[in-house]
């Protein structure tokens, strides 16, 4: 079974994820992190995001293993992933290892958001999850705060709708809700609901 999690930024769709793969004992891939570490590597190098060919290197051979999940949920790496995935040749490098991640024996539990559109659209259950940018905005203000990243709900605020609008224009796997995917607009639920709205559409699709 190959549950597919997307949506806009901190709309809680890895924090469904998370609970579904412990809750199916599926593993989980986050693949935000992969752009994220592309991201925060040209930071790092001091890559031009233009240069396309240095980019797409540096996306190539990411060691799944090797990443540090904590290090690359900074908020300066948010913006620089979503420049670093708009670029067709990075997603390209990519690609496989995603799909051989959601096509393992067994199943398994991805979110990001081109997962039910491009890397499994064949994926049993596909769940949008999403709520307003004011509700967004203010769950990842509270966590940027709570890492001691000096930020202002505005600051963050800005940066969801600048990262929305580029995810959701690229011409490149863009963000868009698959034809066949079930809508959480958790705006006004917390966690708990949130997740039992989401098991109870793997449920009935499965
Ligand atoms: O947690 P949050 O939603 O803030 O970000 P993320 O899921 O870690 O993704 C960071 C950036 O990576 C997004 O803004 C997207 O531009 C990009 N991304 C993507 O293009 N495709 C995916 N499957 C996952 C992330
Ligand atoms: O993966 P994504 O960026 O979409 O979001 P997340 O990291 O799963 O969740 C962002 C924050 O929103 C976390 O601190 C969650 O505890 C919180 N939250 C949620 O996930 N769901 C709700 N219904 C309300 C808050």
């Amino acid at each position: 079974m190959i549950i597919a999690i997307d949506g806009p930024a901190a709309s809680g769709k890895g924090t469904i994820a998370r609970r579904l793969a412990a809750h199916y004992r599926l593993p989980h891939l986050d693949t935000g992190l992969l752009y994220r570490a592309v991201g925060a590597a040209a930071l790092e190098k001091a890559v031009d995001f233009e240069d396309v060919a240095a980019m797409a290197g540096l996306a190539e051979g990411l060691d799944l293993a090797a990443l540090d999940p904590e290090s690359l949920r900074a908020g300066p790496v948010g913006e620089a992933a979503s420049r670093a995935a708009a670029i067709p040749q990075v997603r390209a490098k990519l690609l496989t290892l995603q799909q051989n991640f959601a096509h393992q024996p067994g199943g398994a539990v991805l979110d990001g958001r081109d997962i039910g559109t491009v890397i499994a659209p064949d994926a049993a259950v596909k769940i949008f999850v999403t709520a307003t940018p004011e509700a967004r905005a203010a769950r990842r203000f509270r966590e940027l705060a709570a890492r001691g990243e000096k930020v202002t709900p505005e600051s963050v605020l800005e940066d969801i709708r600048k990262r929305d609008q580029r995810d959701s224009s690229r011409t490149s796997a863009p963000l868009v809700v698959a034809a066949d995917a079930e809508i959480i607009d958790n705006t006004a639920l917390d966690v708990a609901a949130s997740v039992a709205a989401a098991l109870a559409i793997v449920e009935r699709r499965r």
